[in-house]
């Protein structure tokens, strides 16, 4: 079964059959390659509006590159991605980086600017996209982000080296959101978490895209966050995303990666926390 035979219709009733509206990220026919090794080859990639998406595969099947590609990152070899109805793959100029404004990004590792306080962080994209923006407006927005992160007001003055794994998590998502983005790419962002903040940091991500209507794309190997958070998870493997569709829809399919990862014993796990869970709260 390929991944669009299992693609199902959005689970909004309202929404119409697929229009291009409804598809924030269309990549095709993508291809990357360094040197002779091929990552990604005819690769194709359908994000709906208002959907998390999780990206799983194996560590170094391609998904920190996909997520490179489709924010303008990595040249592809071939292919085409568009965001937002714009062709990302011909953003060469500055007249078209406009368009990275509509998202933010946290990536693997978090990558805060060690020199820089958490709100001096939250200020760098706004500094960037807005430079007439006043310094008491700067510092009221970055305030309003860390605080929208669950973060303590005064974590705003702090150093990231004086922040715990968990809060240098949260201060990248402020920064990520800083430009109200309407989409939100994430790379791997409870990986390094214990149970209990990887936890938290999941319901921190479902809370804000529910009450700011994000769309997000979500890369983790993480089986409990797939099942807590994520409405589809695209697998990536052979070089291509194999299937895209809710947990019940991919086990369905035989494929053997598919089938060990989610009903392996971790699997397995992560299926009966989340069917306990959802008793408790039935
Ligand atoms: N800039 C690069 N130059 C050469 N090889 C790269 C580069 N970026 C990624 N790769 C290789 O591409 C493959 C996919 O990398 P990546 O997308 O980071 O994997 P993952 O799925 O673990 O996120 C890996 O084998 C990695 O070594
Ligand atoms: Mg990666």
């Amino acid at each position: 079964m390929t991944a669009s035979e299992i693609d199902t219709p959005p689970a909004e009733p309202t929404d119409a059959a697929a229009s291009p509206d409804d598809c924030l990220i269309r990549v095709r026919g993508l291809r990357n390659e360094f040197g002779s090794y091929v990552v990604h080859d005819n690769l194709d990639l359908d994000v709906r509006r208002g959907e998390i998406i999780g990206v799983v595969g194996g560590s170094g099947t391609g998904k920190s590159v996909l997520m490179r590609s489709i924010i303008g990152l990595q040249i592809p070899d071939a292919g085409t991605i568009e965001v937002l109805g714009q062709s990302i793959t011909a953003v060469r100029d500055d007249a078209d980086i406009a368009i990275r404004s509509h998202w933010g990004v946290l990536f693997q590792g978090g990558a805060l600017f060690s020199t820089l306080t958490v709100a001096e962080n939250v200020e760098v994209p706004l500094r960037e996209f807005y430079p007439e923006i006043s310094e008491e407006l700067l510092a009221e927005i970055a305030h309003f982000k860390v605080l929208l992160t669950g973060l303590p007001g005064d974590a705003t003055l702090k150093y990231p080296s004086e922040l715990s794994g968990g809060m240098r998590k949260r201060a990248g998502l402020a920064r990520a959101l800083a430009l109200d983005p309407e989409l939100l790419f994430l790379d791997e962002p409870t990986a390094g978490l214990d149970p209990i903040g990887a936890a938290a940091f999941d319901q921190l991500i479902k809370g804000l895209q529910q009450t700011l209507g994000l769309t997000v794309f979500l890369i983790t190997h993480d089986l409990d966050t797939l099942h807590e958070i994520c409405d589809r998870v695209a697998v990536l493997a052979d070089r291509q995303v194999i299937a895209v569709g809710t947990i019940p829809e991919l086990l369905a399919l035989d494929h053997p990666w598919i089938q060990e990862y989610f009903n392996g014993p971790r699997g397995r796990a992560a299926t009966a926390a989340w069917h306990r869970a959802s008793e408790r709260t039935a």
